[in-house]
């Protein structure tokens, strides 16, 4: 399987999910980095890893369309079979969900469906949440929405940080995301009805 990683900022589970492909625990290949974001420290971490990246600057298209349909040319010039959102701050299109239908993942750190959108970690710690999470699900045409694939509680102990909240909802991410994507790759995972199965 040939996956691509699409990530904006800082690249923390693009790191976990390429060091789980480097030994040996994922059998993909990561063959691109897709970001829209010149300057994200993701980048360094591609380069790091050998990983092709490829910046695509949202303001030289007219639409979202016409930048997913770019994208989607590169996708299929590397001939990718799926794709990992981790941390991509832009909402990909209907037309887009729809070529990579049930081959599109992303991880989020709430769980959902609770907290969707942004600043989930700070919203669950200010509403006082004793358990919170993260959540890997499949992409579909609503933001933080579609078939779960796996999910982990993570509890909000008295009196912590949010500080030490988000770092153990990173350090949760960084394990539950390379094995969702291995599950993907060892075709382990299917969906029927909206319901994932997972064998
Ligand atoms: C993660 O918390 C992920 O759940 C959310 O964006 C963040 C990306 O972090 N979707 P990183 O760039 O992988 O470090």
């Amino acid at each position: 399987m040939n996956i691509a990683i699409f990530a904006s900022g800082q690249g923390s589970n693009f790191e976990a999910i390429a060091r789980a492909i480097k030994r040996g625990y994922i059998k993909a290949q990561l063959k691109l980095l897709v970001t829209d974001k010149e300057n994200a420290f993701v980048r360094v971490r591609a380069k790091k890893f050998g990983v092709r990246d490829v910046y695509v600057n949202p303001k030289c298209y007219p639409s979202r369309l016409a930048f997913d349909k770019a994208i989607i040319r590169i996708l299929e010039q590397e001939d990718i079979d799926a794709i990992i959102l981790a941390g991509f701050m832009r909402i990909v299109t209907p037309y887009f969900v729809k070529r990579y239908n049930h081959r599109i993942i992303n991880i989020h750190p709430a769980l959902l469906p609770a907290f969707r959108g942004e600043r989930a970690i700070e919203r669950a710690f200010a509403c006082g949440r004793k358990v919170t999470g993260v959540t890997v699900h499949f992409v579909d045409e609503k933001v933080d929405h579609g078939p779960i694939i796996l999910q982990k509680k993570v509890t909000i102990k008295a009196g912590t940080s949010l500080a030490r909240l988000t770092a153990a909802i990173h350090k949760i991410e960084h394990i539950l995301y390379p094995r969702a994507v291995k599950l993907l790759a060892e075709n382990r995972i299917t969906i029927k009805n909206r319901h994932v199965t997972i064998r």
